[in-house]
């Protein structure tokens, strides 16, 4: 079998349109365009791009982004005085605070300081335990992103055994969520499950979400298995590799995600769609 690919770019290139048809309607409307905060601290090479990327996406979909670029050491204090600003700025109806922070900043404690409703990260206990208890409000955009590239492509997700190796709140833990709210029967791998080899070759559809370059060989990847790989990884020779050995794992999957190009433009563009959805109830 050859794989076909659970293109991105396309997917994503469809989510933003529709934002920024639904911003042009709230403009008729005379409502104000949506504004997004967009918080950097320090000089990160891959989140500098992650948060050029979100801002561009914003500009292009008529969301207003203001960008909030701190110095490295800034201190936990003095990020936690801008989000209390930031809550309680009426323009603001999304604020996300780029990860992984500098050690002198607690990222769980920031997390739980974005207010809630404008927690377009979907990272806020309240956020996560709605999306637990199978009531989502505002959801992680990597785990809603890799859901919509699913449905978009139409593959079917109920009763399937889906396996995700990962477990962070970034990725991991949201995705196993999102894929338990659509009926799959999911199975959460991390560095402590034995024979990891024999998990990932029992799943019908494999989620990666490590972070470590080719980590999943794809002579492990099941015949017909649908392979979401969250991993961008750049190696010694420059290039930019997934979680999931590629060119053995296309010729088993039914279909797998490029790296780059398939859950990374989704990302962003879940990002703009709950910033959307953030202002739609705040008006
Ligand atoms: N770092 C890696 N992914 C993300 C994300 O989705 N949101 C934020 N805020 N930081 C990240």
């Amino acid at each position: 079998m050859t794989a076909r690919l659970l293109d991105g770019k396309i997917a994503a290139r469809q989510v933003r349109e529709n934002v920024r048809l639904a911003v042009d309607q709230r403009l008729a409307q005379g409502l104000r365009r949506p504004g997004l905060a967009v918080v950097l601290v320090g000089d990160d090479p891959a989140s500098n791009i992650y948060v050029s990327k979100k801002r561009k996406a914003c500009e292009e979909a008529g969301i207003v982004s203001k960008a909030f670029d701190l110095p490295a050491d800034t201190s936990q204090t003095q990020l936690l005085e801008l989000i209390d600003q930031l809550n309680q700025d009426p323009e603001i109806d999304g604020i996300l605070v780029q990860l992984p922070l500098p050690d002198q900043i607690d990222e769980s404690t920031i997390t739980e300081a974005v207010g809630p409703i404008k927690d377009v990260d979907g990272f806020h206990s309240t956020n996560i335990g709605l999306l637990t208890q199978g009531t989502p409000h505002l959801r992680p955009c990597t785990s809603l992103g890799i859901m919509r590239l699913l449905e978009v492509n139409e593959i079917e997700i109920r009763g399937k055994d889906a396996v995700v190796v990962g477990r962070s709140n970034i990725v991991g833990r949201p995705i196993a969520l999102e894929l338990l709210l659509a009926n799959a029967t999911v199975t959460i791998c991390h560095s402590f499950t034995k024979n990891l080899r024999a998990r990932v070759g029992q799943a019908e559809i494999l989620v990666v979400a490590i972070g470590k370059p080719e980590a999943i060989p794809g002579e492990w990847i099941a015949e017909g298995a649908v392979v979401v790989d969250v991993g961008i990884n750049r190696t010694e020779d420059g290039k930019l590799v997934g979680d999931v050995g590629f060119a053995e794992a296309s010729k088993r999957a039914s279909w797998i995600t490029p790296v780059p190009g398939g859950v990374g433009p989704m990302t962003v563009a879940i990002l703009l769609e709950n910033t959307l959805k953030s202002a739609q109830s705040c008006d």
